[in-house]
């Protein structure tokens, strides 16, 4: 062989190395909530444990990551430590890949680049980002895709919620300093995501889960949305991947380098500064990722013929008051999330028959397809009541909702395990994902349903 075309199909071989992972034709997913995004009520015991208290409301104990970070701060990133390294093991990427789980949403703080963090006000642990790098390693060697889902934003995006690592009134996520720490996260995500050898799983990017849904609490919210959007098709332009409209730049040597070189570039009018400052901020917050042993990087890679990452927001219709539309700032692939909890009320009534009469006609697809909004996967949902449901009831529930859920993307259950104890009672049953299957609720190939005319009595009815 020719030593150029060695050379180039060494370099093809090394890019396939690299390659992103593509989104599934239909989505069965869970959540691996609870592990690199703590929340308490999840593991109760592990949680005292741990150190950790128990209280209503959230804020007024040790509820969260935060607090917890706060009142131990020699000892909260070993103890953190332990956690990331029992709640997500390799015995449960076996368990989720037999039974047939496609794609994993992974709930992450912005706090796992550690550079985001301000340590004077803000207390969170360390080494999350060793963590995540050894879970998608794990879930690459499954076959399983993954979407980084940025669930906890610098300064809160909703009042009192665990789920944002702090539980507090005190919502600050919605201003230009915190805007802007997001939109680094994202950049250094999307390099990672195009340029770690660990993260070739990854097909999707999260910008926010859940937040405020009265729009009136999220000034500036649509103008993070587009930028949020530029970010990772910048970073993705200076790395090689194919992005229409940006300038593909000559062969990088150093990614760092390149997406410096991409944010100074005179011609890209689409740029304004909050994009250019996060390019920096990600430029040299790369460096310095690359510095640490612990994260296996180097910069020194490109995503040349790689598919650029598919973004993603909460749909429109997630919000209400006038919010701004996620379908205006699409710019390549882009996908919508909703979740769909029935058990914290305002949905239907706290009945079996309600219920089902609800799911069965549910239009959440079609209104948000009506809106630009498609594709649309279920993020979020579980098998959880305002009643006590039968087992009967519960297969059947499990069924009406995967196949409503199905005639979109797909679904992603919350939550692929919730703990076993005496305090955590019969959390379980209904939270759990792979409990739900052993329980005979959920079927053991997520692609079928017990009884595929579950809905047949209930269609029309409202
Ligand atoms: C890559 O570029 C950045 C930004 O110019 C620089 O700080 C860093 O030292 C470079 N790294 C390597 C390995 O060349
Ligand atoms: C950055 O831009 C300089 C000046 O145009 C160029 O020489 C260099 O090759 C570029 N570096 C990368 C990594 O693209
Ligand atoms: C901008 O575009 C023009 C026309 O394509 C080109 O001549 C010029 O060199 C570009 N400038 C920069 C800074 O890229
Ligand atoms: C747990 O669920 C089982 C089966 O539905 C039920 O018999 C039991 O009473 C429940 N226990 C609690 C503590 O709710
Ligand atoms: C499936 O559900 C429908 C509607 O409730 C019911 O009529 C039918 O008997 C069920 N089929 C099976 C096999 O249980």
């Amino acid at each position: 062989m020719h030593l150029a075309l060695l050379y180039l199909s060494w370099s093809l071989l090394a890019n396939a190395a690299v390659k992103a992972a593509s989104m599934p034709n239909k989505i069965y997913g869970v959540n691996l909530g609870s592990w690199l995004v703590l929340e308490s009520w999840m593991l109760p015991q592990e949680w005292l444990n741990m150190g950790g208290q128990s209280c209503s409301p959230c804020s007024a104990c040790i509820a969260d990551e935060f607090s917890f970070a706060k009142a131990f701060p020699n000892t909260v990133d070993g103890i953190f430590k332990n956690h990331w390294e029992t709640w997500f093991t390799e015995s449960d990427v076996d368990t989720l890949k037999g039974y047939g789980i496609n794609t994993v949403r992974i709930p992450l703080g912005y706090w796992i680049i550690e550079q985001l963090v301000d340590r004077q006000i803000e207390f969170y642990p360390r080494g999350g980002l060793e963590q995540l790098i050894r879970g998608l390693q794990q879930l690459q060697a499954a076959g399983i895709v993954a979407i980084l889902d940025h669930h906890a934003l610098p300064g809160v995006q909703t009042p009192n919620q665990m789920f944002t690592g702090h539980c507090t009134t005190d919502v600050e996520f919605y201003t230009e300093p915190n805007y802007l720490r997001a939109l680094t996260w994202a950049g250094v995500m999307t390099a990672l995501s195009h340029i770690h050898p660990a993260f070739t799983s990854v097909f999707a990017i999260e910008a926010v889960n859940e937040p405020i849904m009265d729009a009136a609490g999220t000034p500036g919210y649509g103008t993070y949305q587009k930028n949020f959007v530029t970010v990772v098709r910048a970073v993705e332009a200076a790395l090689g991947v194919k992005v229409q409209g940006l300038d593909n730049p000559q062969a990088t040597a150093n990614a760092s380098q390149a997406i410096l070189n991409l944010s100074s570039s005179q011609n890209n009018t689409r740029f304004n500064n909050d994009v250019t400052a996060a390019l920096r901020n990600t430029a040299s917050t790369l460096v310095q990722i690359a510095s640490q042993d612990s994260t296996q990087f180097d910069l020194e890679r490109s995503g040349r013929g790689q598919a650029p990452l598919v973004t993603n927001f909460m749909d429109v219709n997630w919000q209400n008051d006038n919010p701004p539309n996620p379908s205006a700032a699409a710019w390549g692939p882009q996908a919508y999330d909703n979740h769909l909890y029935y058990v914290f009320g305002g949905v239907a009534a706290a009945d079996p028959n309600d219920y089902m009469i609800s799911i069965c006609n549910l239009n959440r697809v079609q209104a948000d397809a009506a809106l630009g909004d498609s594709p649309l996967w279920f993020g979020e949902w579980g098998l959880p009541t305002q009643f006590d449901a039968t087992d009967a009831f519960l297969q059947q529930w499990a069924d009406a909702q995967k196949l409503a859920y199905s005639k979109g993307a797909g679904w992603i259950f919350w939550n692929f395990k919730v703990e076993h104890s005496t305090l955590a009672g019969n959390l379980s049953r209904e939270w759990s994902y792979i409990d739900g299957v052993k329980l005979g609720y959920l079927t053991e190939d997520p692609s079928t349903v017990h009884n595929a005319s579950v809905c047949a009595p209930f269609v029309n009815e409202n």
